[in-house]
């Protein structure tokens, strides 16, 4: 069983905010094939404190013990441009009568948790990490003796040879802390990133969710209505009928390699450029005369993925 430790930013249940790291926690929870040790929260699509809640609220549906350890509310170096705002409205009706498992929470900050965690483990532990890299780089600075006990770190976030979905070049998690993934690429550890121009291949339309449209049971109204509100929100945004569950991916790459075909690369972080910050700049060919840092993944099985989200929301 992979130990795994997944560092998340869930906007699951919140107005407006992304709803996918719900989906991909649901995946790993739910997976025989791993044992996840450990569940970090960092700021992202909501304010950590949100995201925090909605863990142990999603724990406390699924009655696990899982420890939570909650982690940085910002950056590292620049605080968010133009100080963007993040959504922090409930949507009305799902978690008022869904109490956190607050016996959860520990009160480790979560770098120090991954720390922990890692140097405690008797097997090598991998972590994914499918929000802003904050916690994961600060955890690399506070102990870098923790690369021997980590096996890899699977990032949902950038984007190879694919537009960006927060400024043309960059994806929202490198964006959201660029330093925070010059400190993961560039540790040496063996990373696995899960980009856009892999997790915008499958989308999902509220037909997709109509399958948990009439149960009763409240994880599955969390995730039809949470679903359902973002993809509203999209319609109204840009105007689009389809969703990306982009973290779902990472894990799934977790639970079957098979899903996705990747290519060895040097990836670097743009943390300069005044139009660039937050590009994931791929290089295949060597040219930048760095040894490959980073597997890019290029292709998926766009089927096998469809049926591995609808399967774990059918089986709620
Ligand atoms: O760009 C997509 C990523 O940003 C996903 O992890 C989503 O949850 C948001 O964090
Ligand atoms: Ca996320």
């Amino acid at each position: 069983m992979q130990k795994v430790i997944i560092d998340t930013d869930p906007g699951l249940g919140i107005r407006e905010a992304d709803f996918d790291d719900g989906v991909a926690l649901l995946l790993a929870l739910k997976s025989p094939q791993i044992d996840v040790i450990g569940i970090t929260t960092v700021h992202g699509n909501v304010p950590v404190s949100y995201g925090t809640r909605n863990v142990l609220r999603l724990l406390h549906l699924m009655q696990r013990n899982v420890k939570v350890a909650q982690g940085a509310h910002r950056p590292i170096i620049l605080d968010y441009p133009g100080k963007v705002k993040r959504p922090d409205r409930e949507i009305e009706g799902i978690f008022q009568f869904i109490p956190s498992m607050e016996d959860n929470l520990i009160s480790t900050f979560a770098p120090q948790f991954i720390v922990d965690t890692a140097n405690k483990s008797e097997d090598k532990i991998i972590i994914v990490g499918i929000g802003p890299l904050t916690n994961i780089a600060l955890s690399l600075i506070i102990n870098p003796g923790i690369k021997e006990k980590i096996e890899k770190i699977i990032i949902m976030g950038g984007a190879a040879f694919y537009p960006g979905n927060v400024t043309p070049v960059a994806e929202f998690n490198i964006w959201m802390d660029p330093e925070a993934a010059e400190v993961v690429f560039s540790s040496g550890l063996p990373i696995v990133m899960v980009g856009l121009n892999v997790t915008q291949k499958v989308g999902f339309t509220k037909k997709d969710f109509s399958l948990l449209k009439n149960k009763i049971d409240p994880l599955s109204k969390l995730f039809y209505l949470s679903a359902v509100t973002w993809l509203d929100y999209l319609k109204k945004m840009q105007n689009t009928r389809e969703c990306y569950i982009h973290d779902a991916l990472a894990v799934g790459y977790l639970l079957d390699e098979k899903l996705i075909s990747t290519r060895q690369a040097y990836v670097s972080i743009e943390t300069k450029g005044a139009l660039t910050r937050g590009q994931t700049v791929i290089d295949t060919q060597g040219i930048s005369g760095k040894r490959p840092n980073a597997q890019v993944c290029m292709e998926i099985d766009k089927k096998r993925f469809r049926e591995m989200v609808i399967d774990c929301l059918e089986k709620l």
